[in-house]
């Protein structure tokens, strides 16, 4: 992408006041779109205010499915599921892109694939080996070139989580001694390699944007002194954008992230730090409760964009609240509730505990097959 091209895009969606993540796996178990996703008030409200809308992470392959209700873009018979989101974006006033994954050793299959065979909640992943490599990055490639077909406006890669991106930069997860593990160097080849498949699949002037980690929150895992150069190698390859996230499910749950992420603007530090390193567009996410401290993150240059999962889950008018001055009206997602993920691992639709008890059945219901 070329510099015009990137400040072009950081000018879109800057004139458009808030990014907005969904997030919100309103989908059926056989990976099929339900009427609720369609329905999603934020998504469609032409007043939303919204920036950007990022659809959850849908499954480059079918051994990359992590939950039974994970959207889906390995094959075309997703196609028409995805256009139907991307055009109600869009009616919705907002620009449509799609984060594409393959979820690795978290995967709800039989057989996990990971860069090594290390342990993950108590099932031991099948090293992937090097004649598949090819393959898995025709699967991203296939994927992105769908969602560009569906009609979205960009792409992301989720190279977070401790998804298979992440496993393979991950010292921890990643133990191989051929060219795709070792140094950073040969930890990065493959995420690497993945975003050039994917740039050359959507062409020119199709942005492809990263959820990135920039620490794995684990005392051997990825970290951001890695982080940076890290980052700095995604701007070389072409990517748009840096959506900068930490933790894994392996760290999520740990008594000291759990008390950090409970805090407000939690991860606005790693974004900033990210920011120093690359010119092409940060975003920060992670409990940017209030427009003040959206403001703030901003006025200081922590982040370009910032990006809202919960916060908007909990209150869906949070950006025209924000927007009207009804600040003090705004629902809160609660500090001390694990509710949407517990219900997202759990393989369940998800319904936020803040909301009305009448509006959780209506959702319930939509969400049934
Ligand atoms: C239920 C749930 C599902 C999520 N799904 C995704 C996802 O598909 N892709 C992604 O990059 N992040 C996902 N996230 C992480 C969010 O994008 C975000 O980084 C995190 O929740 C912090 O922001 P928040 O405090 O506004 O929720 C998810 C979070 C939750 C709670
Ligand atoms: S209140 Fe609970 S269920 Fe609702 S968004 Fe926050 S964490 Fe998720």
């Amino acid at each position: 992408m070329s510099e015009e091209a990137r400040r072009q895009l950081l000018k879109m969606l800057m004139e458009r006041s808030y990014q907005y993540r969904p997030d919100n796996p309103f989908t059926l178990s056989s990976g099929r779109v339900s009427p609720y996703f369609i329905d999603c008030k934020p998504v469609t409200n032409s007043a939303s205010g919204l920036a950007l809308v990022v659809v959850e992470s849908c499954a480059v392959d079918p051994s990359g499915v992590g939950t039974p209700r994970m959207l889906r873009a390995y094959d075309d018979s997703f196609l028409d599921d995805l256009a139907r989101i991307a055009r109600e974006i869009h009616v919705g006033g907002a620009l449509a892109c799609c984060q594409i994954n393959h979820t690795g050793r978290f995967a709800f299959v039989e057989e996990p694939l990971a860069p090594s065979p290390v342990p993950a909640f108590g099932r031991t992943p099948r090293e992937i080996s090097l004649s598949e490599i090819p393959g898995l990055r025709q699967a991203y490639a296939a994927a992105a070139d769908r969602v560009k077909r569906a009609g979205f406006d960009m792409v992301e890669l989720h190279g977070g989580t401790g998804y298979l991106l992440t496993s393979f930069v991950s010292p921890r997860t990643n133990l191989r001694t051929d060219a795709y593990g070792g140094s950073l160097e040969g930890r990065m080849r493959f995420p690497l390699e993945v975003v050039a498949s994917v740039r050359e699949a959507v062409g020119p002037g199709f942005p492809v944007g990263y959820r990135f980690e920039a620490d794995e929150w684990l005392p051997d895992g990825f970290q951001l002194d890695e982080a940076r150069p890290f980052a700095r190698a995604l701007e070389k390859a072409g990517v748009a954008y840096l959506s900068v996230m930490a933790g894994t499910y392996e760290s999520f749950f740990l008594p000291e992230v759990m008390e950090r992420s409970a805090r407000d603007g939690y991860m606005a530090d790693l974004a900033a730090e990210i920011r120093k390193e690359v010119s092409i567009p940060v975003i920060a996410a992670g409990r940017i409760s209030t427009p003040e401290l959206a403001e703030k993150i901003l006025e200081t240059g922590q982040a370009d964009l910032v990006g809202l999962a919960r916060v908007i889950l909990a209150d869906p008018d949070w950006v025209q609240k924000a927007l009207t001055g009804r600040e003090d009206d705004i629902e809160h997602c609660r500090a001390d509730c694990d509710a949407c993920m517990s219900q997202v691992m759990g393989g369940q639709s998800v319904a936020c505990a803040a909301w009305p008890v009448e509006k959780i059945q209506y959702v319930k219901s939509m969400a049934e097959e």
